[in-house]
């Protein structure tokens, strides 16, 4: 699904990511982990061609990220649900007119799936509010739930826990857990290995790690 060659990035000149090879495999449940400022944010934009290796080579569902045109990039955004660290809405759309978004403007209609995507991360009685009336984990799961609306193959989240406690991270998880369990392939990124710990014991997961500038394959111990 997803096949990174020797990629590298930096922003500036010295290297953030150097010499990644690793592949996601369809169907995986993957964890992405490293201190904050390792390159986690950067390195998920790499995965949904945000950003462009500036050296090796980043394939994406068959194709390399560096010769795609602009379609060829939004047909690729549409296999990929991104649940993005900051959460961020358009504060004069109701929740549901954010989450439906994705779909109002590919043109296509709400159907009853949507319902049921609400009802499924909790929100079914959130519906009509707006986002600055939610908490933090509603806001979550409302990102969440958005990422999911275009039925992506594939979900990149990036610290979908960041902002709540420790009972809604787990409840989040879960739902990321089902999600994989239907056939949907999972990496998140997270800096939180608590998080990690309680989800391997549900799940087979490759945790990659980011360690001075190169992902590894982490022990299971952490
Ligand atoms: N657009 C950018 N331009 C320059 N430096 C950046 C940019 N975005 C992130 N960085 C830097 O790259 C490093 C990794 O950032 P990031 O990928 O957000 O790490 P993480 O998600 O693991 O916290 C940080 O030092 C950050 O300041
Ligand atoms: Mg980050």
């Amino acid at each position: 699904m997803i096949q990174l060659e020797a990629a590298s990035y930096r922003y500036d000149d010295t290297p953030l990511l150097s010499d990644m090879s690793f592949g996601i495999a369809p169907g995986s449940f993957h964890f992405l982990t490293g201190p904050s400022g390792a390159g986690k944010s950067t390195l998920l934009k790499l995965l949904y061609a945000e950003l462009l290796p500036t050296s090796g080579q980043v394939t994406l569902f068959g194709q390399p990220a560096h010769g795609m045109d602009r379609d060829q990039v939004a047909l690729l955004r549409r296999r990929v649900g991104l649940v993005h660290q900051d959460c961020a809405f358009l504060d004069h759309l109701t929740i549901s007119q954010n989450i439906c978004l994705p779909l109002t403007v590919s043109g296509k209609s709400v159907t009853d799936d949507f319902a049921e995507l609400l009802a499924w991360v909790g929100l079914g009685h959130r519906a009509d509010a707006f986002p600055p009336e939610l908490s933090g984990g509603e806001r979550q799961r409302a990102a969440l739930a958005r990422a999911l609306i275009m039925a992506p193959e594939l979900v990149l989240a990036d610290e979908p826990t960041g902002n709540v406690d420790w009972e809604m991270s787990q409840r989040i998880m879960t739902l990321l857990l089902e999600l994989n369990k239907m056939g949907t392939t999972v990496l998140i990124a997270t800096h939180d290995l608590n998080l990690i710990r309680t989800a391997k014991s549900q799940v087979s997961t490759r945790v990659l790690r980011i360690k001075d500038g190169h992902v590894q394959l982490a022990e299971v111990d952490l």
